[in-house]
């Protein structure tokens, strides 16, 4: 009897074990369908603004600036990383837009510091800023651009 017993517990604890590893699975939603494919024109397009406007800031690999987690002396943010090592995967599409259109002046208050980067609302078009976003999501693994098109989707069912 007790041997049965303990037979029970191995199998709901395989059970549960199972459901818990399904659980873990770090995708956020609802399992829905893949991100849309990137046209290689516009990433190829929002390169060169990259190279141009951004990398000064964000580095030429998309690896931000050293100890980006840091803030300066003056209290301002250090320019994070576009790769996956940083956190603009986290955010949804109209949140990346808004941050590229307005800058540091987005930054209140309660963000707890100030930034430098500056305001591109008016040096690039929508068509533009949405380029560069691109170029950047091109160079994500498959599960974070999955992530990102997830949270994007949340944020605008
Ligand atoms: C003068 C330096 C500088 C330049 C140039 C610059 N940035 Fe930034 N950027 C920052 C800093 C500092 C932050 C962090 C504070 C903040 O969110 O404003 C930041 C934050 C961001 C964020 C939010 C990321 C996150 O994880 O919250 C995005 C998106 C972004 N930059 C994109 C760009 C793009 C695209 C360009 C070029 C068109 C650009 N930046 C040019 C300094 C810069």
């Amino acid at each position: 009897m007790i041997r049965l017993l303990y037979l029970f517990a191995c199998v709901a604890l395989l059970l549960i074990a199972g459901c818990g590893g399904n659980a873990a699975d770090d995708s956020p939603a609802t399992g829905s369908a893949a991100p849309p494919a990137l046209d290689p024109q516009r990433v190829a397009q929002g390169e060169t603004i990259y190279a141009e406007r951004c990398a000064e800031c964000h580095g030429a690999s998309l690896e931000g600036e050293a100890d980006w987690k840091s803030q300066n002396a003056d209290g301002s943010f250090r320019s994070p990383p576009h790769d996956a090592s940083g956190h603009t995967w986290h955010h949804s599409d109209a949140q990346l837009i808004d941050a590229v259109r307005l800058g540091g002046a987005r930054l209140g208050p309660a963000a707890g510091g100030t930034s430098a980067m500056p305001a591109f609302g008016d040096a690039l078009t929508g068509d533009e800023i949405a380029a560069v976003l691109d170029f950047i999501k091109s160079t994500w693994p498959a599960e974070i651009r999955q992530y990102q098109w997830e949270v994007t989707q949340q944020a605008h069912p």
